[in-house]
């Protein structure tokens, strides 16, 4: 990566994604750190800067979890970047207790899939213009658990938290391989992955710091983040992946993932259920 490559994280004042924007700052590339807090972002930014030496990071405020953020980030992006060479959709949450956006679907799925659809979607102009550039989606193992069902799409029927995250990571795969389907001979590259089992601040409530003692407990057995970054900054750098789309990475290596997330149709499916989702002012499903 150069000085010339311009990339985004999401989710970058935390775990993998600060990791991985870190390693990438350090290459010269200028990145764009989108996080939710300001605040959060703020130390982020500041720690990378101190350690890299760069001057070309930059945050911006993204919520995933709201399709006018999302739509005011990737304006406010356009006008400020003419270039794009790779996004990292890494973001992401896992909730106890089911909760809707603002935008009325499952929180999960919103944040998870839903809103990095739609910032892949307006940004994918300037990743075609930019080509080659890459598209990376940091996914979960979880997805082997995972079921997308058309019927009840908002978890109505039944909400658990493992259920809810493996599918919104189940719905990263099935994005990867229709995004990789439509954007084939674009020279736009869409690939996902499994960082492994790292110690981050997933499932720690921001607000009231629950679950923060299991995850430090945790830690001491789990890979550090900057071991997780190591997929996502080898998808955005390596020259053998170049042209590689599709694909399922997990140590760096393409990996089958489960059936359901090779289930083409799904992907379809799920590809225009999404487009209709962040199109429509009122959400077509509860
Ligand atoms: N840790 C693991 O073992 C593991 C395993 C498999 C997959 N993953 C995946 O790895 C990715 C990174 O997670 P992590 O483990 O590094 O966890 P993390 O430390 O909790 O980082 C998650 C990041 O996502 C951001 N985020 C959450 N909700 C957001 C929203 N609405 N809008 C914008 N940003 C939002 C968080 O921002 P705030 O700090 O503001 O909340 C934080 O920066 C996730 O996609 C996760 O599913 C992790």
């Amino acid at each position: 990566m150069t000085s010339h490559d311009v990339v985004i994280v999401t989710g970058a004042n935390s775990g993998i994604g600060k990791a991985t924007a870190h390693a990438l700052a350090a290459t010269g590339a200028r990145v764009v750190l989108a996080c939710r807090s300001i605040a959060r972002g703020q130390a982020a930014l500041e720690e990378i800067l101190s350690a890299t030496g760069s001057e070309r990071v930059e945050l911006m405020q993204l919520d995933l979890s709201s399709f006018a953020s999302v739509r005011s980030f990737a304006r406010d992006f356009l006008s400020r970047y003419d270039r794009l060479s790779c996004l990292i959709n890494n973001a992401g949450v896992i909730l106890r207790e089911r909760q809707l956006s603002e935008d009325g679907y499952e929180m999960q799925f919103a944040v998870n899939h839903l809103g990095h659809f739609l910032l892949t979607r307006e940004l994918l102009p300037l990743l075609e213009a930019s080509a080659p550039s890459r598209v990376i989606s940091v996914s979960s193992g979880a997805h082997k658990i995972g079921r997308v069902d058309f019927d009840d799409m908002n978890l109505e029927r039944r909400y658990t938290i493992f259920g809810a995250y493996a599918r919104s990571k189940l719905a990263n795969i099935l994005f990867t391989r229709e995004l990789a389907r439509r954007t084939a001979g674009s020279g736009v590259t869409a690939n996902c992955l499994h960082p492994g089992g790292v110690g981050t601040n997933m499932g720690v409530d921001r607000d009231t710091q629950a679950g923060s003692r299991i995850m430090r407990a945790l830690s001491l057995v789990m890979a550090t983040p900057e071991k997780g970054a190591e997929t996502s900054i080898y998808l955005a750098r390596a020259p053998e992946v170049a042209t590689v789309s599709g694909e399922y990475f997990v140590k760096k290596r393409p990996r089958k993932p489960a059936s359901r997330a090779l289930d083409d149709t799904c992907a379809r499916l799920l590809w225009d259920w999404s487009e209709r989702a962040v199109d429509s002012a009122v959400p077509d499903a509860h």
